[in-house]
């Protein structure tokens, strides 16, 4: 599985890709909030979308954001990307395979964007499969939260890069 995986950038229309693919979770925003963001993507912060790729079929979807205004702005931060929307979709969830994915972006930032030092992330506390997945991946607690979030406070999580 791990050979035939390929993060490719979508440009273009994802809209469709996010109707057929998106899971409805808690824990991440509402499927229109996700595609009128990425609509924006010409405005700071660039939100740029990505899928994982097996062979023709789409795995995981995320996007790399230039930064997140969420978040007040600290030097730790500088040079760091943040991954939003990230979800495994139906066909490949539980089936062992979210860190192989994970790795996968990880190793795609700087392929993308060469100038990146760090991948942040938010995760909220009761998402416990997700920051079991994060932090078997090396990503790191900084200890900083988030409390904005609609689904409840969320860790902010950060892996140098
Ligand atoms: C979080 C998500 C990406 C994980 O993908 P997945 O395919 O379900 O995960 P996996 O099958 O690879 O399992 C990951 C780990 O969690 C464990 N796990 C899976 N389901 C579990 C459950 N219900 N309870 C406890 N552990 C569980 C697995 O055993 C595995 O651990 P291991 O690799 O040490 O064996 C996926 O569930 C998802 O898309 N969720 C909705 C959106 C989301 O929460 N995104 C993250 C936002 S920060």
């Amino acid at each position: 599985m791990n050979s035939r995986l390929t993060v490719k950038q979508i440009n273009g229309d994802c809209q469709e890709i996010l109707r057929c693919f998106y899971i409805d979770s808690e824990f991440l925003d509402p499927i229109d909030e996700i595609i009128e963001k990425i609509a924006k993507n010409t405005k700071e912060p660039i939100s740029s979308p990505f899928g994982v790729y097996r062979d023709d079929d789409i795995v995981s979807f995320f996007t790399l954001e230039s930064s997140n205004p969420n978040v007040q702005m600290i030097d730790d931060f500088v040079g760091s990307y943040w991954l939003d929307s990230f979800f495994i979709t139906k066909h490949y969830r539980g089936r062992g395979l979210a860190k192989t994915i994970f790795l996968e972006i990880i190793n795609n930032v700087k392929v993308y964007f060469p100038h990146a030092t760090s991948l942040n992330l938010t995760v909220n506390f009761r998402n416990k499969i997700a920051k079991k997945i994060y932090q078997d991946c090396g990503v790191l607690d900084t200890g900083m939260i988030y409390r904005g979030g609609p689904a409840g406070p969320q860790h902010i999580y950060s892996i140098s890069i």
